[in-house]
């Protein structure tokens, strides 16, 4: 925190005069200096800049007589807790951030040596998008950029903080990226400004409601992060990082821990008698993981389903679970978006996954027809039965339907498969079921409601447990809420040489 309040202090005797009028102007903004931003970002003194003298090339507009060393990005490779990273970090006090060909040309270098040497990516976005003055080069420079992205997805883990306005190509870069970050009040995405969106639809709308902070993490679900400020912004990259292996051929590091007291009764009271009644998953994962590390990814977009990545006995995993205390935890088309890329970011990323099951189904209605709940859900159920990490399910109430297999059953490839003794696992809902199945019965009784409220208690005895599917060997084992944890640390232990050998192919295809 001594270098924040280093900062702050320097900041301040900016602002009191005699400082740059450059830095000046962004301090007053609430923003850091691209340089700022990487001091705080990496170990002290460990910064090595690539590229400091390089100057733009353009001669149009008369641009020739403003020339910036550095050409509006900094550039380079440092450490953040020991561990090497490749950084950029955007000037927007050099025309606005915006993208040249030689700043298009730096960005190139680093994600050529951050691929070759296998590290992360980490981009500090801070731009106008495409140089104006620079036409075509300048588009040019941005698809050089993509195809790096594109080339290194997967292959290293790529993280852009948006931390200021960012237009045109500036946003298509982070887009193709594993995270987002963005900084409230001070970001904003978008790939055409309000002035454009003006002319072209006629709405009136502001900056920050068209691509805010807010906006991308609740509506669109563009970024995974929305954050106070910039201070919390680095401070959350550091964090992410922690959970993540240098590369896909690496595994995340390991924090020392220490086996204790594993068992967490707390757990056991956890779900409510009355199986309507929502619960708060959260709860369940903060007692399940190692104290404190659950980082949620994501946290306001589509709150029907959690994920996150958390430690177990010190090892990182990636958590993917329904959420009771929101729209009942169904399934729907964000909620199965918003699961798949999760999921499919810790397969690329040896980093094993634990999904939690509560889910009454996929949620009906011509709004989700005609969206398309169908090719959405199925993204889910392709990234969860594509995936090779170690994978280990706990049902803790409902797996109803289609959402039972989709949610990491035993039929489409998880490791270990636990139920709770509350587990109900059938094909639908005691009602719905009663409903149809009895349908003539009911009809033909005296007294209907009372015939169906027999019929729906037959049909509770017959599938609302976890047993007839234990006794198939799909439910590995009904365990003790208590006793989770304990299980799933052996569990990924027993599972950390996983392997798994796949046929030849180019790429799957993924319903998009
Ligand atoms: C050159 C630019 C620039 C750009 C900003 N500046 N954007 N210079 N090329 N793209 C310069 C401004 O001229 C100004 O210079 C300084 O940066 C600060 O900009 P301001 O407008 O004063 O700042 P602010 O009011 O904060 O607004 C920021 C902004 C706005 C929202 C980013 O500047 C803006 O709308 N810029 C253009 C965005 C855009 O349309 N970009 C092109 C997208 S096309 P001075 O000298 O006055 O300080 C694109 C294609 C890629 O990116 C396609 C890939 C798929």
């Amino acid at each position: 925190m001594d270098k924040i309040a280093l900062l702050k202090e320097k900041n301040l005797q900016a602002l009191k005069g005699g400082g740059d009028k450059r830095i000046i102007a962004q301090h007053k903004k609430g923003k850091l200096t691209a340089r700022e931003r990487l001091q705080l970002l990496l170990d002290d003194g460990s910064f090595e800049e690539i590229g400091k003298l390089v100057t733009h090339r353009s001669t149009d507009f008369g641009m020739e007589k403003e020339i910036y060393p550095g050409d509006g990005v900094v550039t380079g490779y440092g450490t953040i807790s020991g561990r090497l990273v490749y950084v950029f970090s955007q000037d927007f006090t050099v025309f606005g951030g915006s993208l040249s060909e030689t700043h298009a040309e730096k960005i190139v270098k680093i994600m050529d040596l951050a691929m070759q040497n296998g590290a992360p990516v980490i981009g500090l976005n801070d731009s106008g998008g495409a140089r104006i003055q620079e036409g075509v080069v300048s588009l040019g420079g941005y698809a050089d950029i993509f195809l790096r992205n594109v080339k290194a997805s997967g292959v290293v883990p790529q993280i852009s903080a948006i931390m200021g306005p960012c237009a045109g190509g500036a946003v298509y870069s982070p887009a193709i990226t594993d995270f987002i970050l963005m900084v409230e009040h001070t970001s904003y995405m978008f790939v055409t400004g309000p002035n454009v969106v003006k002319t072209v639809t006629h709405e009136n709308v502001t900056s920050e409601e068209l691509g805010g902070a807010h906006t991308h993490a609740s509506k669109s679900g563009v970024t995974h992060f929305a954050v106070a400020n910039e201070i919390e912004c680095i401070e959350h990259i550091k964090k992410l990082v922690s959970y993540m292996p240098q590369n896909c051929e690496e595994d995340a590091p390991v924090y020392p821990y220490e086996a204790g007291d594993e068992m967490r009764a707390k757990l056991n009271g956890i779900i409510p008698a009355n199986p309507n009644q929502p619960y708060d998953i959260k709860e369940v994962i903060e007692e399940l993981v190692d104290v404190d590390s659950f980082l949620e990814v994501h946290k306001e977009f589509a709150e029907n389903i959690v994920v996150g990545f958390a430690r177990l006995g010190g090892r990182s995993i990636g958590i993917v679970a329904n959420q009771p205390a929101y729209l009942a935890g169904v399934l729907d088309i964000n909620s199965s978006k918003k699961g798949a890329r999760f999921v499919r970011f810790c397969d690329a990323f040896n980093i094993p996954l634990l999904v939690l099951v509560d889910v009454p189904g996929f949620l009906p209605g011509t709004d989700q027809e005609w969206h398309g709940i169908i090719i959405n859900g199925a993204k889910l159920l392709y990234a969860l039965s594509e995936a090779t990490v170690p994978k280990v399910t706990v049902i803790t109430r409902k797996a109803y339907g289609g959402a039972y297999d989709v949610m990491n059953s035993k039929h489409i490839g998880a490791d270990l498969n636990y139920a709770w003794p509350t587990a109900e696992i059938a094909v639908m809902g005691a009602k719905g079921a009663a409903e149809i199945i009895f349908k003539k019965e009911i009809s033909e009784a005296d007294d209907h409601e009372a015939k169906l409220k027999e019929k729906e208690a037959e049909y509770v005895e017959k599938f609302a447990n976890p047993y007839g599917a234990a006794a198939r060997g799909f439910i590995d084992e009904v365990i003790m809420p208590d006793e989770t944890r304990k299980k799933l640390i052996k569990g990924f232990k027993m599972l950390e040489n996983k392997v798994v050998k796949m046929p030849k192919r180019k790429h799957g295809n993924i319903p998009l």
